[in-house]
Formats: structure tokens, sequence, C-alpha cells
């Protein structure tokens, strides 16, 4: 029997290779998706699941397609949890899919990952194989032997795997396009400060204060500068340049789906610069009661992209609200990235609700005194209150 498995090439992904080879009995074939990996990374996950003997390995480039169905969506949705830009959340559902197709060509009836039974990818996978290949056995090796991370240290040396540690410890990173997060070891106590070898993106390499301009087409970054740039080499340059100001880090505690907090690293400069621009941009254009509302919105839309519930129908409903609202999120923004901050310091569109006029103090085609009636109404109850004799 056939399995298709989510392979990284990590150390969780290549233990699990062995278990479904020795213990399940099955032939298995690794699928390894690129949503923004370097390609040293892929050749070397290919290399790393042909010597562990699979029948067969894909490798998949979804890197555009990844920035252009999951990232601009979390964009215009300000995808966010509790202060995360959802990253390794975003990359999952569309590493299942892969992982379905695979599947299907290959007439594989098992699933397989090597996520853990503690936390939130598990979700992610599952919930995609469960509506898009319902019926088909899943196997996850490292939850269903109740492995510890030391354990699957272990088991990869005895059965010959290769084990990346550094400097003695042994990090789980996850790493896409949209952001990469440390977790584990002694980061693993909240009270504990990161050694600053954990950071990879995010190491402050320009003093000197850089101005950027980005151009937004529909609520999605279309432009650096003026010229314009496509969509991954766009995220590409972003998380270089931010990065090299120290822009994005995040030092957080998370509340996971199943309610445990975890203590989480990350680092997303491209991220930390487009939804900041993208806010600015949607409070030039949109009306007060569109944000509010929208707010709810994005929110509700986080919650269930966090949750794994990608293919949830209440996904499809929220974007037909948020498109919507992005037709005039058009226009630009300008960002100073300074010394790990990315402040807004300009904000320009052809769809302002914005009247220059209206607002200044040096105008008179508003005339002031028509807004005397609407004070009076304004505070009618607060002065009825006022007036009570309590
Ligand atoms: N906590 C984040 C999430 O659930 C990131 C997890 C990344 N995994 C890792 N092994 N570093 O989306």
């Amino acid at each position: 029997m056939k399995a298709v498995l989510a392979y990284s090439g990590g150390l969780d992904t290549s233990v699990c290779v062995h278990i479904l080879q020795e213990e399940y009995g099955l032939d298995v074939i690794t699928v390894t998706v690129n949503v923004g990996l370097d390609k040293n990374e892929l050749r070397e996950a290919a290399r790393k699941a042909r010597g562990l003997g699979v029948v067969k390995h894909y490798s998949i480039d979804a890197t555009t397609e990844f920035a252009r169905e999951y990232i601009f969506r979390a964009i215009r949705a300000n995808g966010s949890y509790e202060g995360y830009p959802l990253s390794t959340a975003l990359a999952r559902p569309l590493i299942a899919a892969k992982v379905v197709e695979i599947a299907k060509k290959e007439r594989a009836q098992v699933l397989a990952h090597g996520a853990t039974g503690k936390g939130n990818d598990q979700f992610r996978f599952e919930a995609v194989f469960r509506s898009q290949a319902p019926g088909r056995r899943i196997i996850a090796p490292i939850r269903e032997k109740n492995m510890t991370r030391r354990e699957a240290v272990a088991y990869a040396r005895k059965h010959g795997i290769p084990v990346p540690v550094k400097k003695g410890r042994s990090y789980s990173i996850d790493e896409n396009l949209w952001g990469r997060s440390i977790e584990g070891e002694e980061l693993e106590d909240p009270g504990t400060v990161p050694p600053e070898d954990i950071f990879a993106w995010t190491r402050l390499r320009r003093k000197k204060p850089q101005e950027l301009e980005i151009g937004f087409r529909k609520g999605v970054p279309v432009s650096l500068g003026g010229r314009s740039v496509p969509p991954v080499k766009l995220i590409t340059e972003l998380n270089r340049t931010a990065g090299a100001h120290g822009v994005g880090r995040i030092d957080m505690m998370e509340d996971r789906i199943l309610g445990l907090k975890a203590r989480e690293n990350y680092e997303c400069p491209a991220a930390a610069v487009l939804l900041a621009a993208h806010r600015q941009l949607e409070s030039l254009v949109l009306s007060r009661r569109e944000l509010r509302f929208k707010e709810a919105v994005d929110s509700a839309w986080s919650e269930l992209v966090y949750s794994g519930l990608w293919t949830e129908p209440l996904r499809y409903a929220l974007e037909a609200f948020i498109d919507r609202t992005q037709e005039r999120v058009t226009g630009t923004v300008r960002v100073r990235l300074h010394n790990r901050s990315c402040e807004v310091i300009a904000r320009a569109s052809p769809y302002a609700l914005y009247s220059r006029e209206a607002v200044s103090f040096d105008d008179k085609s508003l005339d002031q005194r028509e807004v005397e009636g609407m004070l009076r109404y304004h505070s009618l109850q607060a002065e009825l209150f006022g007036r009570l004799k309590r």
C-alpha cells in the first residue's frame, strides 16, 4: 500500500518516512512543496528522501500560487492572530492540497503528515485532507507514537537519519515566504531571552533610515518605488530590505487551537511592512462604518485560518465582503524603515474619502455654524441624564 507524506526534509518528517516504512509496512511517496524555501533546501530534501528509500519523491514549486492565492488574501484580510501575521497557518492548507493531488494521481490510500499532537498543524493538514479526499486513511506517526522531540532525535540517530543541530540545540523551525518561526529548546521557557543566533531574517545590518514607496492595487501590493514587481519577487525583496533594518521580529505568547499557551518567536519583515501599509491605505479609502465592520470580518477570517479551517464555507462568504471593500484599496503608501521599526509616513489614493477643504482650518466651504443643530441632539440623552435629581 502507498502513503503520500508531506515532507519538509526536517527531523520529524524524516523520522516519519522511516516509521511508515518499517512499522506500517507502507511504500512511501514524499512530497515537498516549495512555499519559499531556497533552492538548496529543496534539493537537500529530495536527496534526503531518496536516501531514506522512498519509492518516489515529488518536488512541487507552489511559491507563486502561495503568494497570489494565500498571502494576498491574507493581506486583503489583514490576516493576523493575536499579533502573529499568519504564515505557517497559511502555507499548511496549500501543502495539504498538493499532497491530496499527488495521492489521487498515485492512487494512494494513505495520507500522512509529521505534525505532533500538541500543535496547530495537525488541524490544518487534516481539515484539508478530510474535505478534499474524504475516506482516505490519515497517519500522523509522531502523534500516534506519542513521540517527544528528544525521542525523535534519538530515533533518527539510531537509524542513521541526519539531525540538524545548532550548538547542540535542535530548534523546530518553520519557514515560508511570509514568515519564519522558531520554537523549542530553551525558548519553551517564556522567561528566557532568545539568543541572537536563532534569528536569520532580522539581523540589524543597516544603520541609516530608508524610505520606501509601496503601490497597491485592489488591496494587494504591486510596486516598489514606482516599479511594478511580481508577487514573489516583491515579497522576497521586502523581506531582504526590511529585514536588514531588523523589522518584523515578534516575541509573543500565543493561544494555540488546543488552548495551550505557547511562546513563539517570529521573523516576518515583509509581512510587517505590507500589513501596516495596507491598513493605512484602507483607513484612507474605506468609510468609518466599513472599517469598523471589516475589523470584525478580518478577525473572523484570521481566527478561521489560524484554526486550520481554510476549507470552511464561511471563508468564502467573508472573502466576498472583503473583496468588495478592496475594489477601492488602490494607491501608494510611503514607509520609513529604521532601527527595527516601520513607520507609515505618507499615503495617497484616487479613492480617498478625504476632503482637504472640508477638514481644513483655513477653508470656508463648510459653514461651521451649520453644526449647531446637530450638537443640540448629539448629547441630548446625556443632558437629560445630567438634569435628573439623584
Ligand atoms: N505557532 C505558529 C502557528 O501555529 C507557528 C508554528 C510553526 N511551527 C514550528 N515548528 N516552528 O501557525
